[in-house]
């Protein structure tokens, strides 16, 4: 399968309505949605009526404007996206944490989802019965990548990124990165330390892999990674247990689902 094409979009609130029609997923499927974090002045107040009083809070805490309104639009989109998975209303979907922080359905918990942002933009994954992990980078060519792969990642990490293609360096360290946020996420735990004692091993074209775990049970120990591609700037990835899922991207302008992508 080739490298699954995530286009960031922004819908307006005010469509809300639109959205009502429900969306199927497969058990084989991990569907991803791609976000601009923008939300217009005049839509803020109806994005953060959707929110729940924690998710408005935690908004309300972060300093920047710009950091409130990406917060209200990302738990905004996340609640209206999956509101369309459970056929509930937004404001009404129970979100809570588990005690290592990561957000699950109460009512529906068939429905697996997750969630990362970075500089305005945002991806959501969204799974049925299968826990599923996302992660999304800005590549930022004035960090020293093989610093910090000597520095956190294993010596296989390190030998993949100082060899082949220099200029790819920054591209290779994020996809060993963005899969372990990936794998640790699906797995609730988050990014747990030390990270040297598993490594990345790509497979075919690159545009996917395993992360092998080097300290897990054997029958755990390589988990499934898929890239995304998300236009130049970005790296991102997208995990789920098993190995029998396929990425589908969806459309958020259309409403379109586009399976295999
Ligand atoms: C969760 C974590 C992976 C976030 O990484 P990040 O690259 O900064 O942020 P991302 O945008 O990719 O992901 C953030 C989102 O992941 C989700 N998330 C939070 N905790 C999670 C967890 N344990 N597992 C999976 N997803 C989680 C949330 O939706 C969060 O967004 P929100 O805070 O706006 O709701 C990272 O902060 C982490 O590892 N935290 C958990 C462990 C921790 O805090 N340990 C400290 C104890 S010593």
């Amino acid at each position: 399968m080739g490298k699954a094409k995530v286009t960031f979009q922004r819908v307006p609130f005010e469509t809300d309505g639109a959205w009502r029609s429900e969306i199927a997923i497969h058990g084989d499927e991990v569907q991803v949605w791609g976000i601009v974090l923008e939300v217009g002045h005049s839509e803020l107040p109806r994005a953060a009526s959707i929110l729940s009083h924690d998710e408005r809070e935690r908004a309300e805490r972060l300093i920047s404007e710009e950091h409130r309104s990406r917060s209200i639009a990302a738990h905004a989109m996340l609640r209206a996206i999956l509101s369309r998975y459970c056929g509930a209303s937004p404001d009404q979907l129970a979100i809570r944490r588990t005690s290592d922080g990561k957000p699950v359905l109460s009512d529906y918990p068939s429905i697996r989802f997750n969630l990362t942002h970075s500089h305005g933009r945002a991806l959501i994954a969204v799974a049925r019965d299968r826990e599923v992990g996302v992660d999304l980078e800005q590549v930022r060519r004035e960090v020293d990548v093989v610093r910090l792969a000597r520095r956190f990642l294993s010596e296989k990490d390190l030998t993949c990124i100082e060899g082949g293609d220099p200029a790819q360096r920054h591209e290779r360290f994020l996809k060993a990165w963005v899969a372990r946020e990936a794998v640790f996420k699906a797995d609730g735990r988050g990014m747990t330390f030390p990270l040297h004692r598993d490594y990345l091993e790509l497979t075919g074209d690159g545009t996917e892999g395993c992360l092998v775990l080097g300290d897990a049970a054997s029958d755990e120990k390589r988990r499934r990674v898929q890239f995304l591609s998300l236009g130049s700037g970005w790296i991102g990835a997208v995990a789920a247990e098993g190995m029998d899922w396929t990425v589908t991207v969806c459309n958020l302008s259309k409403f379109q689902i586009n399976r295999g992508t």
